[in-house]
């Protein structure tokens, strides 16, 4: 199939920035997919069957039976900087650029790892639900009592774009930060105090709260089971805004019902979207947001304008700004 224009053919799964859209417009046969959730796998594989480029989500799965069904594909820009939904792998193989959107949401991010450390440690969205509820009837503060967040040990486990942010804003709390990453980073610990937990144990052993911010890979799927719970203290917060599936969810439950884990805040979980009956939903020790650490208007807007970016490099042979397997233009 080609455009009336014969111009390459661009499928975006969802319009979340109008900007990204219109940007291509001016140069592509442009489609959006119109609803707010994604395109059945029915709905993409048809796309997929005569587009050149594709601008993705990560709830999009592009895996390799996806990309061989492509063959006209040669780029997938996914709006994320996480890439679990796509097989890099197989793409390479294929000839198929992937890019994603580094760089331009750890800020945000950051913000709101820390939003999630403050709610937790100070009962905030409990505090708020008992107000909403008429139960402010009096002074007393002892429902809400909190923990203290300055002072306070923070374990960050992964030391990418985010986590540096992350510890970079836990300076300003006068924490005590430990980091977890397979190299270390020195310039990181001078400019902003971390230090290097080469070791993940001690660094869950050590910590008031912990953060997560590792891609999932197949060396971090359940980085966080029953055995890593069972090392944190009791008094200890897990904060997780990577991905759901680092945390075994199972086991994460069971220390927080036992009260080996004293709360945990979910940005991400496993399965995600939560189903609102299941038990995690109803602890009062627990945070659940949906998904929206990047999203703030202005962070989801440059995410958006860089996937754009990129399927227009990708597709007049410019240089891409984040391609993370330019081997694949040597292939396909
Ligand atoms: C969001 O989860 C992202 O990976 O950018």
């Amino acid at each position: 199939m080609s455009g009336v224009f014969n111009r390459p053919r661009v499928f975006f799964t969802r319009r979340r920035v109008p900007g990204a859209v219109a940007l291509l417009e001016s140069r592509f046969d442009v489609e959006v997919w119109p609803e707010r959730t994604p395109p059945p796998r029915e709905e993409l594989l048809k796309r997929l069957a005569y587009c050149e480029a594709i601008v993705t989500e990560i709830d999009d799965v592009v895996d390799e039976a996806a990309l061989r069904s492509a063959p006209n594909l040669r780029v997938v820009a996914n709006r994320a900087v996480g890439l679990d939904n796509v097989d890099v792998g197989a793409a390479t193989r294929l000839g198929v650029l992937v890019s994603n959107t580094p760089g331009v949401l750890q800020e945000s991010c950051a913000d709101f790892a820390f939003a999630m450390i403050l709610a937790l440690a100070r009962n905030v969205p409990y505090a708020d639900r008992q107000v909403r509820e008429g139960a402010w009837t009096m002074f007393d503060q002892s429902p809400y009592l909190g923990t203290d967040v300055y002072g306070a040990t923070l374990g960050i486990v992964g030391l990418g774009g985010i986590g540096e942010a992350v510890m970079r804003r836990a300076m300003g709390f006068d924490m005590r930060v430990l980091y977890h990453s397979r190299s270390r980073r020195s310039q990181a610990e001078r400019d902003y105090g971390g230090e290097w937990s080469p070791d993940l144990d001690s660094l869950l052993a050590s910590s008031d709260f912990v953060s997560l911010h590792v891609p999932l890979t197949p060396e971090t799927d359940r980085l966080i089971g029953r055995r890593e719970l069972a090392l944190m203290r009791p008094t200890a917060f897990l904060i997780n805004t990577a991905r759901g599936r680092v945390v075994d969810t199972e086991a994460l439950c069971e220390a927080l019902t036992e009260g080996s884990l004293a709360g945990a805040a979910l940005d991400v979980t496993d399965p995600e979207p939560l189903p609102p009956d299941h038990p995690l939903v109803g602890m009062s020790n627990v945070i659940v947001t949906p998904h929206i650490s990047s999203g703030s208007a202005a962070t989801v807007r440059r995410m958006g304008m860089m996937a754009a970016e990129n399927v227009v490099a990708a597709l007049t042979g410019g240089e891409m700004v984040s391609c993370v397997n330019p081997a694949a233009a040597n292939r396909g």
